[in-house]
């Protein structure tokens, strides 16, 4: 007993000691139960992860702990805000244990699970704000026991149940429990809250009324109640608090009118906001007294009647949304009120659209305010033309006008709005050309002009419009052939909308380099030729309509390799072959409409042909099979033979190609399909360069280019999968359509001559060959996950067709290389193993450098200087400190003439005299300087091909005009 006396003190004494010592009042033992109060609460708020809140341990005093604020005499918690941390955890019941707590904060720190109802030990609680959360259950009602708490910020959680009605005895001033999952009405006794300020219960689901009692809410500042399920009409009651200075019911069921007197109303008024509602009644004319007024957002009702002359007075005005009214007669005067509001030089967002605003648009809209970023009035009566003072609203980012009965020309005023994003005009009488300065809209992504009667050509200038998405100029009477190479500078595009217009011409094959086109309409147009192969690389297509043109030609195989494609409609041309049972596969594909075209053979069965109503078939006179409810004859050969046909087909224009890819677009690269490996270790003599092999051997390798070796068809091409003997790895077959136009055509000449046959090559063809090369080049550069370095671009691989057309030959030496920057890949290639061809070999190669795309531009750029001065970079003239860059940098501008192409001076200044001079030189300049800008020595400073197109594209601009 003595001995278990003793022990006893032992153990105590040492615990009395610790308090004694670390505590020099009483007081401290209440803050250790602060600690254990917090020591407990972290392990709930941070889910137990171990390093979470890393200072709230006992080495720190707790009141240096982060987030924890303590009072100055007693060392107790009373803050505690921990704000925008992933913690993760609950609020455990400890809570209540921070008894001397006035303000909670534990803000954005993805708290879930519920409030706990100790919270409502927290007598000296003034704020509790526990918003942006995940906090889910129903108000606890201990809460109502915090008689201190007078803020209460709980939006933004996953709160449900009811509005608790006593909240109406607490005594608050500000009451958030926007955005969460809130049911049932508003209890009227929220209106007893004497002393509140805000009252923000918007994005729940309430239903019900408006307690009249609000009406008692005399201090009322902020009354946030949109966007619920609310009904009945608005309360007058509301209309007596003088304070509010944001009132907001908008997106709810309300029915009522605004007051007549708004000054009496609401005297302080900044934000009214009762859009989407059925509010009716006219807008009161006493708006226009509210001089604080800065929002006017009541979209989406029933209001009628003018809108007043006097709005100019409200001088802070921001935004004035009337949107979805029955504002308006359709009269003379019903724009008058713009007038006035170009007085409120805040103005940043006017929309008026669908109502019945009649009249012309007076041309001192533009001076409306220069901040002016949204202006739309699109739907409404209005007449006359656009005028020319549009162009001063230089802020816009969004101009709606469509739908109105607009006429006469878009005004070239228009090029002035610089920061236009969304331009739409569609459905109106507009006519003449689209003006060419479109194309000083360089951030424009949206272009409507649907719908009107403009007509000539689709402007150049739109290719510099390079941010465009969505084009929609269906509708009209445009005509010409669709611009070529226009559309390889807009490749951000995603809608392109030209149906029922007059344009002709093929279809341009630029349209491949748009990897994110969702929609392809050209219907009803006169387009003539077949589908462009390039049309493969489209692989975002949905939607591709081509219907009601001249188009010919066969149904292409790859249109089966648009995975995405949902409606595909070639209806009412002259496609003239078999369907490929290929689409059978586009398992999205639900409207089919090929009717009316001379197609023949089986029809399938599977995919979308297996629902006639998906299908459209009728006009095509020689089709058999297919569905029973299609109605066709039988076919008389077995289906199974049908099907090979159709392979067959399949090779035959392969094995063309595959001609052309050994004479002269040579050559299938080959790498190993395993990506870690893209070395050969199993011979090293394939290490290093290409394999040579022939067209018969990569036929065998890859089964006759089956589709069951076909692993994808990518951007520019088909890569097939296959074996070689001697050679244990697997293979990758890459089949490059470079310019499928050319591929059945003989080349007549190579560019090296520069004047085949008879005539020499004027300057005009010879920037188109040096266009023709960049595109190719811009093209082999630019693949996701492949690029190809050509890696010889000299004349002799520049060959010529008998349109004069340019193609890129021999690909003998070209490399592969990851990624499509290229440059910056891991896996480079030894340029030690190129050999190239002198004069036209990159200096970096020379010291060993890796095989960059920079290394092709360099040989185009001394293919440029050549083409411009008739002399080879060997020519005996030239020897170690003159190359034919540095003799065209010396004579650049001024003695250019001194080193051109003799027959190139000639020829264009005696035959063509319709080219001043001046025009001509002044392009020989800029010809020389893109070759010099390729061919810099260090490869960082050489041009890229984008900017190479561009310039060509300029000059040959010029020499057109
Ligand atoms: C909180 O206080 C209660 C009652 O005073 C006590 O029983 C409990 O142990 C305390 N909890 C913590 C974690 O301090
Ligand atoms: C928390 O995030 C919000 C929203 O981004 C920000 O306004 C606030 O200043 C942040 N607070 C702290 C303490 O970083
Ligand atoms: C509120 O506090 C009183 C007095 O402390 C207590 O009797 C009552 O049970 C509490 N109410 C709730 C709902 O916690
Ligand atoms: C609170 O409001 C309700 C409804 O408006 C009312 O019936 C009640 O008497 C009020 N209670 C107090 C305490 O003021």
């Amino acid at each position: 007993m003595r001995i278990l006396m003793t022990c006893f003190l032992c153990f105590a004494i040492p615990v009395l000691m610790h308090y004694m010592l670390s505590a020099t009042n009483a007081l401290s033992l209440s803050s250790y139960t602060d600690e254990l109060a917090l020591l407990a609460l972290k392990e709930k708020l941070t889910n137990s992860v171990p390093d979470s809140l890393p200072s709230w341990n006992q080495s720190l005093h707790l009141c240096e702990w982060q987030g924890v604020t303590c009072g100055r005499r007693h060392m107790r918690v009373s803050v505690l805000h921990l704000e925008n941390q992933t913690l993760g955890g609950t609020l455990g019941p400890s809570l209540g244990n921070l008894t001397f707590l006035r303000i909670l904060k534990l803000t954005n720190i993805s708290l879930h699970g519920e409030i706990p109802k100790q919270v409502g030990r927290l007598k000296r609680l003034r704020k509790l704000s526990l918003s942006n959360n995940k906090l889910e259950g129903e108000f606890p009602m201990e809460l109502s026991n915090c008689t201190n708490l007078h803020v209460i910020e709980l939006y933004h959680n996953h709160l449900t149940g009811r509005v608790p009605s006593w909240f109406g005895s607490m005594q608050l001033i500000l009451l958030n429990l926007g955005i969460n999952n809130l049911v049932g009405t508003i209890p009227p006794s929220l209106g007893n809250i004497t002393f509140l300020n805000v009252l923000f219960l918007s994005w729940n689901h309430l239903a019900g009324n408006i307690p009249h009692a609000f009406g008692k809410l005399s201090e009322l500042k902020i009354l946030a109640l949109n966007s619920n399920n609310l009904s009945g009409e608005v309360p007058h009651s509301l209309y007596n608090l003088s304070n509010i200075q944001n009132f907001d019911l908008g997106e709810n069921n309300l029915f009522g009118s605004l007051p007549s007197d708004m000054i009496l109303a609401f005297p302080n008024l900044e934000g009214l906001y009762v859009s989407g509602n059925q509010i009716s009644g006219t807008f009161p004319s006493s708006m226009s007294n509210l001089t604080e007024l800065q929002i006017i957002d009541i979209g989406d009702n029933f209001f009628n009647g003018p809108i007043p002359l006097t709005l100019g007075r409200l001088n802070k005005l921001y935004s004035f949304n009337i949107v979805n009214n029955n504002f308006g007669s359709g009269g003379a005067h019903d724009l008058d009120f713009l007038s006035s509001l170009t007085n409120c030089t805040q103005l940043s967002r006017l929309l008026l659209d669908h109502n019945k605003f009649g009249g012309k648009l007076p041309n001192l809209i533009g001076n409306l305010s220069i901040n002016l970023k949204q202006f739309k009035l699109a739907e409404n009566q209005i007449y006359g033309v656009i005028p020319e003072g549009i162009g001063q609203l230089i802020g816009l980012t969004s101009l709606d006008m469509g739908s109105n009965s607009l006429e006469g020309s878009i005004p070239n005023s228009i090029g002035k709005l610089k920061n236009l994003v969304s331009l739409v005009l569609q459905a109106n009488k507009l006519s003449s050309n689209i003006p060419t300065n479109i194309g000083n809209l360089t951030i424009l992504s949206e272009l409507y002009l649907s719908g009107n009667k403009l007509e000539g050509r689709i402007p150049f200038s739109l290719r510099y419009c390079t941010q465009l998405q969505k084009l929609s100029i269906a509708e009209n009477k445009l005509s010409g052939d669709l611009p070529n190479q226009t559309f390889s500078y807009l490749d951000g595009l995603i809608n392109i909308v030209l149906s029922n217009n007059y344009f002709t011409g093929p279809i341009p094959s630029e349209f491949g380099y748009l990897k994110q086109l969702s929609i392809l309409s050209l219907e009803s147009n006169h387009l003539s030729g077949e589908i462009p192969k390039s049309l493969a690389s489209c692989i975002s297509l949905i939607g591709l309509g081509l219907g009601s043109n001249f188009l010919h030609g066969s149904i292409p195989l790859f249109l089966a390799s648009l995975k995405s494609l949902e409606a595909l409609d070639i209806s009412h041309n002259n496609f003239s072959s078999t369907i490929p049972f290929e689409l059978e596969d586009l398992t999205f594909l639900k409207i089919l409409d090929l009717s009316f075209n001379n197609l023949c053979g089986e029809v399938p069965k599977e995919g979308v042909f297996s629902n006639a109503t998906k299908v459209s078939l009728i006009g095509n006179k020689n089709l058999c099979g297919g569905i029973s409810q299609l109605k066709l004859p039988p076919c008389f050969k077995k289906p199974s033979k049908k099907h090979k046909r159709s392979l067959k087909k399949k090779l035959i224009i392969i094995s063309v190609f595959g001609g052309i890819l050994i004479s002269f677009v040579a050559f299938t690269i080959v790498h190993v399909l395993t990506r870690k490996s893209t070395k050969l270790p199993s011979s090293p003599s394939l290490q290093n360069r290409a394999l040579r092999v022939t067209y018969g051997e990569l036929h065998e390798a890859t089964n006759g280019f089956s589709s069951s070796n076909l692993v994808g068809t990518g951007s520019f091409g088909s890569v097939y999968r296959g074996s070689l003997h001697n050679f244990e790895r697997p293979i990758a077959v890459k089949v490059l359509n470079l310019e499928t136009r050319g591929a059945a055509k003989c080349f007549v000449a190579e560019c090296s001559a520069l004047g085949p046959g008879n005539h020499s090559l004027s300057l005009t063809k010879r920037v188109d060959i040096a266009l023709d090369v960049a595109h190719a080049l811009d093209y082999l550069h630019h693949d996701e996950d492949q690029v190809v370095v050509h890696c010889d671009i000299k004349p002799s691989n520049v060959l010529l067709d008998e349109e004069m057309v340019a193609h890129l030959g021999d690909f003998g030496l070209a490399r592969l290389i990851h990624g499509s920057t290229g440059h910056s890949s891991k896996d480079q290639i030894d340029s030690s193993t190129i050999k190239g061809t002198i004069g036209y070999v990159p200096p970096e190669y020379g010291a060993g450098g890796p095989v960059t795309l920079e290394g092709d531009i360099y040989s185009y750029g001394i293919l440029l200087l050549e083409m411009l001065t008739g002399k080879r970079p060997t020519d005996n003239m030239f020897y170690e400190n003159l190359s034919l860059h540095k003799l065209c940098k010396m004579k650049i501008s001024e003695e250019i003439l001194d080193i051109v192409d003799s027959r190139l001076v000639m020829l264009n200044v005696e035959d063509e005299t319709w080219i001043v001079e001046n025009n001509i030189k002044e392009c020989l300049v800029m010809f020389a300087k893109i070759g010099i800008a390729c061919s810099e020595e260090f490869p960082t400073q050489r041009m890229l091909p984008k900017h190479v197109i561009l310039k060509l594209l300029e000059i040959k601009h010029k020499l057109s005009r």
